[in-house]
């Protein structure tokens, strides 16, 4: 079974978000004042979150992407994950976390299941982190990924890039990359929170490539099965690879093969279009998930053949990324 939308694209990624709380607070990804965390009445049962990934499946993902706010901080997440890891047809589990509570939980979710870990990573110097997260600790997220290398999980880190902020360490990670011989992408900073002069933070993908072409030598590699929208490069004379991620100076909405569910219920099939639809319905009304699929088919057909932003413009209403899953 494959599920293939009206421009064509085959829809087999699902980013299911666990929660809207966080243990840190990213510039870029909550305002100043922070954010009032959803009640936990409106967030989902571990087993809904559950049901929702079994009809995905069902219709055709192949891979899902676990994703917050921090995914965690929700307490029960590892035996979650691991109930998750044994759905037949799944192939790739996987989970995006800012790194705070590696150290502690590499292991179990190892041992639960998780293929892969994405960790947020946007700076090497200790204040620079603590300044874009308000108050994180580098120290703690360097331990928690090597905590995590050796559980046994390829990492791939990624990191937003602001002009001004920490633009000029992107050659501090791609030495990084080449030292512990992993994947450093590079994500261009997008307006998500709509912040008074965000234009000035975007170091547009062609930017960041030409200043990698600068003091490196990049060889294209290939798309993987189930990618996301990286382009990825190989660096000649090191390990690791280094990719660029573009969602605002280049779309790459044509190939998209996502969809997304928030933690409250929410599915979406972009992120900066606000049509949504709830699940919690269709939870509630049905034992063996029929609406459930019907639903989440019904959001494959109105998935948006692009977004209009550009490196000067955006016209979507504000949110943040904790709310609907980075
Ligand atoms: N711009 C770019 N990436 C963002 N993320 C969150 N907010 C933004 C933003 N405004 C991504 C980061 C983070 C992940 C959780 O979501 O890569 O690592
Ligand atoms: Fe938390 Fe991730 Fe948002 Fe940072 S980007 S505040 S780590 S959810």
């Amino acid at each position: 079974m494959s599920l293939i939308d009206r421009q064509g694209r085959k829809i087999n990624y699902l980013r299911l978000s666990v929660t809207d709380r966080c243990n840190l607070r990213c510039r870029y990804c909550m305002p100043q004042q922070g954010v009032t965390d959803i009640g936990h009445d409106s967030l989902l049962r571990f087993e809904d979150l559950y049901r929702i990934a079994r009809s995905a499946v069902a219709i055709g993902v192949r891979k899902i992407r676990i994703t917050g706010g921090e995914p965690l901080v929700r307490k029960g997440i590892s035996g979650f994950l691991r109930h998750l890891s044994g759905i037949a047809g799944l192939d790739q589990l996987v989970l995006t976390t800012n790194g705070v509570l590696l150290a502690e939980m590499a292991a179990e979710l190892r041992d639960a299941g998780v293929q892969r870990l994405n960790v947020s990573l946007d700076s090497l110097d200790a204040d620079t982190f603590s300044f874009i997260t308000r108050g994180g600790s580098l120290k703690r997220v360097l331990n928690g990924i090597e905590t995590a290398r050796s559980c046994g999980f390829p990492i791939k880190l990624n990191m937003v890039v602001m002009r001004g902020v920490n633009d000029h360490e992107i050659p501090a990670f791609v030495r990084l990359a080449a030292d512990s011989a992993s994947t450093v992408r590079f994500i261009e900073y997008m307006p998500a929170i709509r912040e008074n002069g965000w234009q000035r933070l975007v170091v547009p993908g062609r930017e960041i490539l030409a200043r990698l072409e600068r003091d490196f030598r990049l060889l294209p590699l290939e798309q993987a099965r189930l990618a996301g929208p990286a382009r990825n490069f190989r660096i000649s004379g090191i390990s690791g690879t280094v990719g660029i991620i573009t969602p605002i100076s280049e779309h790459f909405c044509q190939e998209c093969n996502r969809i997304r569910v928030t933690s409250t219920g929410q599915a979406k099939g972009c992120l900066f279009d606000e049509t949504c639809i709830d699940l919690k319905p269709a939870l509630q009304a049905d034992e063996n998930n029929f609406q459930l699929i019907r639903i989440l088919r019904s959001i494959i057909a109105v998935k948006p053949a692009g977004h209009l932003m550009n490196p000067a413009e955006c016209h979507h209403q504000a949110f943040s990324m904790a709310s609907i899953g980075g």
